[in-house]
């Protein structure tokens, strides 16, 4: 299976636990920049509520990009200062599928992270990113609604990014 290296919980450590929570801490700061940019210059009566609803989202990740902060810093690691990047488009629907496919992976990555949290015995950190997944999860409905679109079974999905992730492993170890 292609993703043993992330999903097998038996290979996880406090090390690579950091550089995951890394990872997460720089997509929430992607999330944090795209929900500011998207929520202003989203344009046309059909958006108005998403527009609203993605303003608030910006809000949420801030306080996730917080949580994953202070865990990073409790592990003993040092919080990540660089976003993932961010896409841009003047067209409405395709910022909507931007934030869809980012929440998509947010989400598969945090349920992944609560079961390495519990392989070393992390039981608070888990549920402080059940929490996070909890509203993760809300903002997926929120996108795949404003698409009408059904929110997809994320487990059977594979990351975008794993072949970066896989680079940057290397690089980091
Ligand atoms: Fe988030
Ligand atoms: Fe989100």
């Amino acid at each position: 299976m292609a993703a043993a290296t992330t999903t097998d919980t038996t290979k996880i450590t406090r090390a690579l636990l950091i550089d995951k929570l890394n990872e997460d801490l720089a997509r929430e700061y992607q999330a944090i920049i795209a929900y500011v940019v998207y929520s202003q210059v989203i344009k046309g009566a059909e958006y108005m509520a998403i527009a609203q609803e993605l303003e608030k989202h910006a809000g949420e990740e801030l306080e996730h990009a917080l949580t994953v902060s202070k865990l990073i810093d409790y592990l003993g690691g040092s919080p990540t200062v660089s976003a993932k990047p961010v896409k841009t488009s003047d067209k409405a629907e395709d910022m909507l599928r931007f934030d869809r496919d980012n929440e998509n992976d947010t989400v598969r990555n945090y349920r992944e992270r609560v079961r390495q949290c519990e392989a070393l015995g992390e039981y608070a950190m888990a549920e402080h990113l059940r929490e996070i997944l909890k509203q993760e999860q809300e903002h997926q409905i929120d996108l795949a609604t404003a698409l009408g679109e059904d929110v997809p079974d994320v487990s059977k999905m594979k990351s975008r990014d794993e072949g970066q992730q896989a680079k940057d492993q290397a690089r980091l170890h």
